[in-house]
């Protein structure tokens, strides 16, 4: 059976003595499903796998999504290739939870190094639960009750335009109308409550006034991305880092420009909204 690592930060561990080669007994994935809930980012070391064994390692979680803008794996639609160089500098600076301009936004990533810079290029993760238990309690009773809004087109407009093409961006715009997620949520699996916001998408708490709600929101994306609830992983040809998307924000490190840094991602799919 594999075993958890434990990272000395607040999240994360490694997992070892797995070959995500192979395919995965019915216990290493009960094993893995509970690892990624405990400690909410769990990372792989020398897992030198293809296209393929990624997808099947990947749909042992759920259903997999494809990016509505995105580049692909040829033959993989569901593999996303984020790939940056001189010409084409990571856009991607915020912290943020994946996806979540969507009504049931992903359960998790699978994100595979490719191609490693030598200097830079790690990527942050934060928990929102640590970052919850901090706040104050009569703070904690208020959030409670209130919705935020979350937005694609808020999230991507600027940076997606160029690359992609406007024609691409106009159809994802039209497909993501805003959605709504309550600004608390309770973790399915653990039942930890967590603060449900991001400077990338969340776009304007509902019962607030513009200035309220851009004020409270400034506050929560400072306190969720604050160091003592992040941990840093340094990456290396075929490391996977494995992120909880109901729980944690995350973001790259993007003093590796102007190297050349290729990231393959799959995104499975969550059977519930964040509530
Ligand atoms: C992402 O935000 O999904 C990618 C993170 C990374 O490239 O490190």
């Amino acid at each position: 059976m594999p075993k958890a690592k434990k990272h000395d930060s607040i999240l994360g561990a490694t997992i070892e003595e797995i070959d995500l080669r192979n395919p995965l007994s019915e216990e290493e994935v009960i094993f893995l499903k509970e690892s990624l809930a405990e400690y909410e980012v769990i990372f792989f070391r020398d897992q030198n796998i293809t296209p393929k064994q990624h997808k099947d390692f990947a749909s042992n979680f759920g259903n997999l999504q494809s990016h509505p803008v995105y580049p692909t794996v040829e033959g993989f639609p569901e593999i996303t290739i984020l790939e940056n160089d001189e010409k084409n500098p990571s856009k991607i600076e915020k912290w943020h939870t994946d996806m979540t301009f969507k009504k049931t936004p992903p359960l998790g990533s699978i994100l595979l190094g490719k191609i490693i810079p030598e200097r830079g290029g790690d990527t942050l993760f934060a928990s929102l639960s640590a970052a919850y238990n901090d706040l104050p309690e009569e703070l904690k009773k208020s959030l409670n009750s209130m919705t935020a809004i979350h937005s694609f087109e808020y999230g991507f407009k600027e940076s997606l335009a160029e690359p992609y093409g406007r024609e691409k961006l106009s159809q994802a715009l039209k497909d993501n109308p805003p959605v709504e997620h309550p600004l608390i949520c309770t973790h399915p699996v653990t039942n930890k409550k967590l603060i449900y916001v991001n400077s990338l998408f969340t776009l304007k708490i509902k019962s607030l006034t513009d200035s309220e709600s851009s004020e409270l929101l400034d506050f929560l994306c400072e306190h969720i991305k604050q160091e003592k609830y992040q941990c840093r992983f340094s990456w290396e040809i075929n490391s996977i880092a494995f992120w909880d998307n109901r729980s944690v924000i995350h973001k790259p490190d993007n003093d590796y420009w102007p190297q050349l840094r290729r990231m393959e991602r799959i995104t499975i799919d969550n059977t519930t909204p964040p509530s």
